[in-house]
């Protein structure tokens, strides 16, 4: 091969191996928020469907049995640790670690201060176990479309629901624009 073809097929290889060129180099912060979206659109569609086809009650349960197995099935799509967490639990298994706690107390100082809450994210990189450990953190708000499940419940069949299934929550009253929790990432670099 002469000069010019050896770099014709340099180019050509370069051109066909494109796409997966750019997700190799996605920065982690990117790639996090690109898993992010997708679990949130799973979360959001199965929500939408359940309170379409059963109401609230309904909804509680499908996502009382749903939430953590996508956050597992995210996990096991993506290579990355996967998972929601809050300052005021719903569900234990979803408990912050002392990392977490303390992002999400800078979230709710950023909030404070005036940041939009729909942009507050937080990364960086941590030993852990001697392993490089990217950690990524995006809050996440409240919407009008939570507080059926997550404010002042005004029901009673869907206080009892709750109260069966959590007898322990403390993720009511929330309002509009409040911080719920946040979304949690990591993964060993190599
Ligand atoms: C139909 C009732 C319902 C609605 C509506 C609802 N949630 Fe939840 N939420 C739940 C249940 C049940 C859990 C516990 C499930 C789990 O993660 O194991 C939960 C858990 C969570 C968690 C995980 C942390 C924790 O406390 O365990 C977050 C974060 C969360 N919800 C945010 C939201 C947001 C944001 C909205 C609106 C976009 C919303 N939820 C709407 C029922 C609901």
């Amino acid at each position: 091969m002469n000069k010019f073809t050896s770099a014709l097929a340099l180019g050509l290889t370069l051109a066909a191996s494109g796409p997966a060129f750019a997700v190799e180099f996605k920065t982690p912060q990117a790639q996090a928020r690109s898993i992010i979206k997708d679990f949130a659109g799973d979360l959001k569609a199965n929500l939408v469907s359940a309170m379409k086809d059963g109401g609230p009650i309904n909804a509680l349960q499908v996502c009382n049995s749903v939430a953590v197995p996508l956050a597992t099935q995210a996990s096991e799509n993506s290579g990355w640790t996967v998972g929601r967490t809050s300052l005021k639990l719903r569900n234990q298994a979803n408990a912050a670690n002392a990392f977490e706690q303390k992002v999400m107390t800078d979230f709710e100082a950023r909030k404070a201060a005036g940041a939009d809450p729909q942009t507050l994210e937080h990364f960086e990189i941590v030993t852990l176990n001697g392993k490089k450990t990217f950690r990524y953190m995006k809050a996440i708000p409240t919407k009008a479309v939570c507080l059926k499940c997550h404010g002042s419940l005004q029901k009673q069949p869907l206080k009892n629901k709750l109260a069966e299934l959590y007898p322990d929550d403390r993720a009511t009253g929330y309002k509009a624009g409040q911080l719920r929790g946040a979304f949690t990432l990591s993964k060993v670099l190599k």
